[in-house]
């Protein structure tokens, strides 16, 4: 639509700069939003609205997109999900890790890591649409789109995690899967490196990744090994993908433990070279340390381990495991095999990895966020600005079109969001604006529920959810099924 012919829209984002999401230079435009779609981009000078936006001197963006995340259910428990919408994040990938709310249904406590996602009574959902029909009821404050766990699937499936899977419990693995693609999962997701998981041979993890691609879903994997043996769980990872045909995403590379710092030199130029010849994508988060379950064989690689929650010493939250140790007069496993089921915090990469991945071409961006832990790691709340403010605007480690483009347009290319990640006429109302001058994160690891600051509006299939520092109650998102058209 030209300009000139648009007389009234819902919105109206004036004199703003407009950072498109597919990497180009920005411009100066108005963006005019119809319903749940943008209506125009360009000198809409003549155009009245019922509510303006005036973003003189301010960043306008398509809404970022939370590659990595663990919101199945968040997006239930806490629908006004804070920590995205005052990131501008306006959808979210949720199921990683091998771990999803659905389809699974338990009568036993969820072993880790899947009880990062709440208790037995969370696991509610014996097949991946009624989940999904359970969101288009209570639609949360973004938009899901979701990956089918491989935990969840085993648990669902066989009596004993600690093994590989029979043919026949593969089968039925399988035909969940199916029903999950079916029901508009956007692919599957493993956990290798977890108890869960770890058992499961490649052949496992490829006869289920082998029902993605006739149907253009997507495999995700939290490697087998981040450490000592993250060369070879790259070439697991590149072997999977080759025989199930599939594309393939890296979840939260790095390289882990004191004695691998730097590896990032041989681990990028591998990934490089694969991506020549398969679809191979990454995402990471803007931190050196990382967070999960509290698990005694996580320990040894770290510089320093913090409590982030405890079923049995929920005062230790926020807590030193090596003060906590001391006190109790334990070793640091002794410490942490009383304070389970527990999460934690682990210091254990290196700043220049961490830069060198942030730097790579089409590297994502996911925070990987805990949102029911007592005291979480700080990228929960702070991943995007932090991007944006510090290795951006700071470090300059790369161009803002740059950093948007993988917070936007890969990731929508990557999970197949159609409409969305881009700004465009016909497009899904996803936007964000904000003061690239003053874009930052606030969360900390002393005190991580903190907005971020310079997040100034974000709007969510067209209505304001976010706007002056404060959420508006909206809960415009969606559950996005895979094949979704605009
Ligand atoms: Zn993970
Ligand atoms: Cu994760």
């Amino acid at each position: 639509m030209e300009g000139e012919k648009l007389e009234r829209c819902d919105v109206l984002i004036r004199n703003g700069e407009v950072i498109d999401g597919t990497g180009a230079a920005r411009y100066r435009a108005d963006v005019a939003i119809s319903g749940d779609r943008i209506a125009a981009v360009g000198d809409l000078g003549g155009a009245t609205a019922d509510v303006t936006i005036d973003a003189a001197g301010r960043i306008v963006a398509p809404g970022f997109i939370d590659a990595h995340t663990h919101d199945d259910r968040l997006a239930l428990s806490d629908p006004g999900m804070p920590a995205k919408v005052s990131q501008g994040v306006t959808s979210v990938i949720a199921g990683n890790c091998g771990i999803s709310l659905a389809p699974l249904v338990l009568d036993r406590d969820p072993p880790p890591p899947m009880d990062l996602l709440g208790d037995r009574g969370w696991y509610r959902f014996a097949r991946f649409g009624d989940y999904l029909d359970t969101l288009d009821r209570a639609p949360p404050a973004v938009n899901l789109a979701c990956l089918v766990g491989h935990s969840t699937l085993r648990a669902a499936a066989m009596d004993d995690l600690a093994r590989p899977a029979t043919a026949g419990e593969i089968a039925r693995m399988a035909d969940t899967l199916d029903d999950a693609l079916d029901a508009g999962a956007i692919g599957l997701s493993t956990g290798l490196a977890y108890p869960t998981a770890m058992a499961a041979p490649i052949d496992e993890v490829v006869a289920l990744a082998e029902r993605l691609a006739p149907v253009g879903a997507i495999y995700t994997t939290h490697m087998r090994d981040e450490g000592d043996r993250v060369i070879e769980s790259i070439a697991e990872t590149v072997e999977t993908g080759r025989r199930a045909g599939v594309r393939v995403v890296i979840s939260h590379h790095k390289c882990n433990g004191r004695d691998n710092w730097g590896r990032t030199r041989e681990t990028l130029p591998k990934i490089a070279a694969a991506q020549r010849d398969q679809t191979l994508d990454l995402d990471v988060y803007p931190y050196i340390a990382s967070s999960t379950s509290l698990l005694p064989d996580f320990i040894e690689k770290s510089e320093r381990v913090l409590v982030t929650w405890s079923t049995p010493h929920a005062d230790c939250a926020g807590r030193d495991l090596d003060e906590i140790a001391a006190e109790w007069g334990l070793t640091r496993e002794k410490a942490a095999e009383r304070l389970m089921p527990a999460g934690a915090i682990y210091f254990s990469m290196d700043e220049a990895d961490l830069r060198r991945i942030i730097a790579f071409p089409r590297a994502m961006i996911g925070s990987d966020g805990l949102p029911h832990d007592e005291k979480p790691h700080p990228r929960l709340w702070g991943t995007f600005p932090r991007v944006l403010g510090h290795y951006c605007r700071e470090l300059g480690l790369l161009p803002l079109e740059e950093a948007v483009h993988r917070m936007t347009g890969v990731p929508a290319g990557v999970f197949g969001l159609a409409g969305r990640g881009t700004i465009a006429e016909g497009a899904f109302a996803d936007l964000t604006v904000f003061d690239a001058e003053t874009v930052i994160d606030r969360a900390t690891f002393d005190d991580p529920i903190q907005p971020s600051a310079g997040i100034e509006t974000v709007i969510v299939n067209g209505t304001i959810a976010w706007q002056g520092g404060a959420a508006t109650g909206a809960r415009s998102g969606r559950a996005l099924r895979r094949g979704d058209s605009i």
